[in-house]
This record gives C-alpha cells, structure tokens and sequence, in this order.
C-alpha cells in the first residue's frame, strides 16, 4: 500500500473496521502486559515488542563479536547480523543499503548534514529554510552551521488557524524578485529546505511531494525528519525524491542508540566525513588518510550492531502487523482521542480539525493549568502524557503558549487509554476549580 492510498483509505470519516478495543497487540510488550499503565507518550518513545529484545539477547549470546575487523566466524557472523539489518532498513524506506547511514538517532543525522553538507555548501548569504513547526534537532544544528558560515536562516510560517504550513508563503520564499528588492538581506538562494514530516506537536502532515518539487525546481536540497512517520506510515524515499530523510529507531519498537540518516548516493559522495577515526578509512599514513566506501565513510568506530539488529526486528515486526491495520488502528484512536479532548471545556486542541489527515498524537492545553502540574496529576492515576516545550520552542512562541500537553497513539494503546486520560483530565479540573 502507497502513502497516498493509505491517506485516502485510512484517515477518512468511515474508518475501516475497527479495532480500538483489541488488546491483541499490548501482550506483545512486556512492560505493558506488566504494568498497569495508561501509556500516551509513544511520540517520544515507542514500547518494545518482545521479539525486538528477543533478538538483540541473541545476537549478544550468539553472535557478538566487533563486526568489519575479525576475519574468524564469530566477527564474521557479526558484520553479517549488522550490514543484513542496514539492508531490511534500506527495503523498509526503498532505498539502497549504501544510502543508509547508521547514527546514534535523528538529531545526529541531522548534524551531519548540517556539518558534512552545509559547511562544505553553504556560504555568506545562502539561505536556509526550516518550516515553523521544527523540533529543536531541525534549527540549532542549522544554526550552528549558519553561524560559522554566514548563511541565513528563513522560516516558512504557519497559516493564519495554526494548522499548516503557509504554502505560498513557502513559494515566495524562492522568488527571485525577493533577491532584487531594495536593501533587501537576501541576496543569494535558497540552499536548502529543512522540514519535519509529521510535527511532533501539531501532528500536521506536510505535503513533503509538494514541498520536494517546488525546492527541486529552485535548486535547492530538501532534508525531512521523519522521526513521527516512520512506523506510521509506509515511506518510500524515491517517490518522495527527498535528498535527506532522517528517523530514531526508539520511537519506531526499537532500541535506543540507533538512528538513520537516508541521503542519495550523489551527495553522500560528495560530502566529507562527519565523525573520523576507525572503521570509516580505507588507508592511513601520517600524512594523510583515505576514505572508507559508503556508507561506511560515515560510520567511524564500532558500530551499534545489536541496536542495529533491534531496527531491524522492529521493522519486521511493523511489517508483519502491515500499515494498513497499523494506521486503522491509529486513526480510530486518534479520531477519538481528538473528539473526547475537544468536547472537555477549557480544553484546547492544538493542529489540524478532523477534517484533515493528522499524526498519532493530540496536544492540547488545559485552561490556566501548567502541563507539568497537569502531566503530574494525570500520573496520579498512572496515564502517561509528555508536558512542556515538547522540544520546540520557537512553535510555542509562534503558538502564543510556553508550553503544551500531548498524548500520543500507538499500536499497543486501546479506548480505555483514552477514557482514563478523560477521566484524569477532569480530574484536573477539581483540583484546580476549573
Ligand atoms: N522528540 C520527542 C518528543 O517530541 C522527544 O517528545
């Protein structure tokens, strides 16, 4: 199933048959099958399927070795478990295995980019644009990189209900009369656009098609953190065509530790390396050092192998659910989550209505009350939400509101996740005599 079929299909008002109350998925996570909670905050990190921790013990019983250096069996059997895992991941996203590029998690693909790339690209002047609604990982690399370049940093804003992206605010970002008007600061073009898929805040999905051929027809690269997409929804990186695509394993069932930077071959070709040292050279001397072949190039030291073996069994464990009953799943929880929320007075739903496709998450905030003090009296009853900046601050201000509340779906939650998130919320109400 296509990621437009699925838009069509899954987020529609008729939702397919619903499987809210099926509790067929929670067994399959230990801590959830254990403990008697109401968990919400998988935006921020996904529970683990047993089978994900199944396998990583058994690579650490079976195959452990330091992968790409022994040449006896056990090494052997490692280089094996870790570059079979970089190859479901490329199948997972439709890239090639030399495209991926393992790194800690999504803020370190994007330091990369923003080092490797923009420092080799960027010069004086050049613009960098970076949409509204951007987790902290998207800005404060660029402009660290903008810093030292003198690049200029753009933001596409948001539309006037706060639900989307301005798109023709966007276009007119590119216009080459902009360039031209009297005194104007922008002199050069538009390098680079930086954009989250899903905001981890709004849970807007922006229309990266759209965006990627109107960077294209600019000359411009386009870079998508895909940290809320990914194990949502089905992502193929050539019908999107984005030149960089990032995502944490850990909010997808897998470990923390891992992350994945996509880039087409082209630039990783021609972008030097990020971090240096073993395993990414070819040959060293003292006068100087050559280069790995991809992606190995940029991958310097021992790498996260079980962690790698983890994603991989993540990504075969989504697979064998299938997005289409995933995002049945999600989309009724959703629809819900967000219907309950809006129908409590005093409480006020951040992003899209329900008209429009959203992510698998809600943010809200609750008339006069702290989303600290809310989160902290919704753990009373042991309903875990995420409270505060959300790791986007600039959005906030944007949002007239220092902070926020946000639940968010996955597979695993079911109705009575969100009937005692309700029934926490009024209870909130009590203590604060709202
Ligand atoms: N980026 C994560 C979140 O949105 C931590 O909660």
């Amino acid at each position: 199933m296509r990621y437009h079929d699925l838009k069509k299909t899954v987020f529609s008002d008729s939702a397919p048959q619903s499987i809210m109350n099926s509790s067929s998925f929670k067994k399959d996570f230990p801590l959830l099958a254990k403990q008697n909670i109401f968990y919400l905050d998988s935006a921020a990190t996904s529970q683990k399927p047993l089978v994900v921790l199944k396998q990583m013990e058994k690579f650490y019983k079976e195959k452990n070795a330091n992968p790409h250096r022994g040449i006896y069996s056990l090494s052997e059997a490692a280089t094996k478990a870790y570059e079979n895992s970089r190859e479901v991941v490329a199948k997972f996203i439709n890239a090639k295995p030399t495209e991926i590029v393992f790194v800690k998690n999504a803020t370190e693909a994007i330091n990369l980019v923003a080092i490797s790339w923009g420092k080799k690209n960027l010069q004086k002047e050049d613009r960098i644009v970076l949409s509204e609604m951007e987790h902290h990982s998207n800005i404060v690399p660029w402009q660290q990189v903008a810093l030292e370049t003198g690049a200029i940093i753009e933001k596409i804003p948001l539309n006037t209900d706060h639900s989307a992206l301005d798109m023709a605010e966007y276009v007119r970002l590119f216009f080459p009369q902009r360039m031209s008007e009297k005194n104007s600061k922008y002199k050069k073009k538009v390098k680079i656009v930086g954009t989250i898929h899903i905001s981890n805040v709004l849970g807007t999905i922006n229309p990266i098609n759209e965006m990627t051929r109107i960077a294209h027809q600019n000359g411009a690269l386009i870079l998508v953190d895909a940290c809320q997409s990914t194990g949502h929804l089905p992502l193929d990186v050539k019908e999107l065509d984005v030149d960089f695509l990032v995502f944490s394993g850990h909010k997808m069932f897998g470990p923390s530790g891992i992350g994945v930077l996509y880039a087409k071959e082209e630039h990783l070709k021609n972008m030097p390396p990020f971090l240096t040292g073993g395993d990414m050279i070819k040959t060293v001397s003292w006068e100087k050092s050559t280069w790995a072949d991809l992606p190995h190039k940029f991958e310097a030291g021992t790498p996260p192998v079980a962690e790698a073996v983890g994603l991989a069994a993540a990504i075969e464990y989504i697979s064998s659910i299938g997005f289409s009953a995933i995002h049945s799943h999600e989309n009724d929880l959703t629809r819900m989550l967000h219907k309950e929320l809006a129908a409590i007075e005093g409480v006020i739903v951040l992003g899209p209505s329900l008209k429009t496709a959203r992510g698998a998450l809600v943010s809200f905030d609750v008339n006069n009350v702290h989303p600290h003090d809310v989160a902290s009296i919704l753990n009373e009853s042991k309903v875990c939400i995420r409270s505060g900046h959300q790791c986007a601050m600039p959005l906030h201000t944007s949002l007239n509101l220092a902070a926020s509340c946000r639940a968010s779906i996955s597979i695993y939650n079911i109705e009575e996740d969100i009937t005692a998130l309700v029934a926490g919320l009024t209870r909130v109400k009590e203590v604060f005599r709202l």
